[in-house]
């Protein structure tokens, strides 16, 4: 059973760069969407207690029959309920420290921007872009189809864009890269630096 998170700033909170229409059809039908198909598949399973995160860790334990739809929609739960909170109506930068740790793994911060917003860019179709700490303990940026989950392959998630058409196709249209450049513009760096230091174990 999954509570859908709320949502942490107004819906037109993150205007001009995330419009208020977009944000709210995002988060009250597909976030909510995701939820409630996640929880009435398992309803009256002996799964039914599971949260989302939990049911993608023991996704191979659940049965095929349900299996897909868990997949996509506990999936779809733990992205959004993510992405909320990686946005933020108030611009930041990334600290020093976390801009060190960045240029460490990918150079400098404006290669790190490239490499993330170019594979975001890239996704054919809909899905995700991601920066993980993988299970190797490394840095890692890469992109998944649909609504896959780093959790899925053992990483830990710290930034995530969704490049779904339903994020973005209101305002911009078929414009992804100009979409992107404006998410750049509301990511929630603080955030970030939390996860990457939980994932560290610091
Ligand atoms: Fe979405």
């Amino acid at each position: 059973m999954e509570t859908p998170v709320e949502l942490p700033y107004a819906y037109d909170a993150l205007e001009p760069h995330i419009d208020a229409a977009t944000m709210q059809v995002h988060y009250e039908k597909h976030y909510h969407g995701y939820v409630n198909t996640f929880n009435r598949t398992i309803q009256g399973t002996p799964w039914e207690a599971l949260t989302a995160v939990e049911a993608l860790k023991r996704l191979a334990e659940l049965p095929e029959q349900i299996r897909e739809t868990v997949r996509n929609h506990a999936s779809g739960s733990v992205n959004h309920a993510f992405f909320w909170q990686i946005l933020s109506p108030q611009p930041q930068e990334p600290s020093d420290w976390l801009r060190n740790a960045l240029s460490q793994a990918f150079g400098s911060l404006d290669a790190f921007k490239d490499l993330f917003l170019s594979t975001a860019l890239k996704r054919f179709g809909s899905g995700w872009a991601w920066l993980v700490w993988t299970k190797n303990a490394e840095l890692a940026v890469y992109s998944t189809p649909n609504q896959d989950n780093p959790i899925l392959l053992g990483d830990t998630p710290l930034l995530g864009v969704d490049v779904w058409e339903h994020a973005y196709y209101l305002k911009y249209q078929n414009r992804r890269k100009d979409y992107l450049e404006a998410f750049w513009q509301v990511i929630n760096w603080r955030e970030v630096e939390k996860r990457l230091r939980e994932a560290r174990g610091e």
